[in-house]
């Protein structure tokens, strides 16, 4: 997993107490979790958090919970991880989730963020279904923004490809449409174009059809000084 693989080459996740923000079906904090760190998955949405349950890990609790009211005590965290969540949360917002942040995690702690630029084939399919142009663009802008700031100290950024798998467009769908209300409620007026779509950006591979995804990973050293 590339997330995890940058992460831990720059921070040692073992006995890390971690929090995972926005965490979806928990792809990355049972990565986490595997490589060591003792870890909170939050995540707004019921249906994803069954999914998280049901495949956890005996280093991973899941919590219903939201990046603005992060249900963990001051300073109770190492690090804070948002992968491809950041632009989920809506603006009006996302200030407050940063105060949540700093408040959970230690001073002198850390904050990882990830997030997907609005290009690349895997986006290509995505926009079919939600089109999110705007909102990671701003994400962007925000990362950005944070490394000027007082109390967020950029320590690395890079920026990546991560390349997603499927074996064939339902196994797409059931990733990243079935699991959403709002986008299973979407598909029935896209779903041609879609597959279209599919088919003509999907790279054949032995392993099925891959996607690509351009993301930029921050990681920040959350009020060093204090
Ligand atoms: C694109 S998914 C990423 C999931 C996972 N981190 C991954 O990379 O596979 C974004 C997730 O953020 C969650 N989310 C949206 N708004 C949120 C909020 N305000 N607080 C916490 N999670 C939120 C969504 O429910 C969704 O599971």
């Amino acid at each position: 997993m590339i997330h995890i693989d940058f992460l831990s080459s720059i921070y040692p996740l073992s006995a890390a107490k971690v929090v995972d923000i926005g965490a979806g079906d928990g792809t990355y904090a049972r990565e986490l979790a595997r490589a060591g760190a003792q870890v909170t998955a939050i995540e707004i949405d019921e249906v994803k958090l069954e999914q998280l349950q049901a495949n956890s890990h005996p280093n991973m609790q899941a919590m219903l919970g939201r990046a603005e009211a992060i249900p963990l005590a001051d300073g109770s965290q190492d690090l804070a991880c948002m992968f491809f969540s950041l632009h989920h949360v809506p603006e009006e917002v996302q200030e407050a989730a940063l105060r949540e942040i700093t408040r959970v995690v230690k001073p002198g702690g850390r904050l990882h963020i990830v997030e997907p630029f609005p290009y690349g084939s895997m986006f290509d399919v995505v926009r079919m279904i939600e089109e999110e142009t705007k909102v990671r663009r701003r994400s962007h802008a925000l990362m950005r923004d944070l490394a000027q700031r007082d109390g967020f100290q950029l320590l690395e950024h890079k920026d990546y490809v991560l390349t997603r798998v499927f074996d064939d467009f339902d196994a797409l769908l059931t990733k990243i449409v079935y699991s959403d209300q709002k986008r299973s409620n979407a598909l029935p007026d896209v779903r041609e174009e879609m597959q279209q779509v599919f088919d003509l950006v999907g790279e054949t591979t032995p392993e099925g059809r891959a996607f690509h995804q351009p993301c930029a990973a921050y990681h920040f050293a959350l009020n060093a000084a204090g």
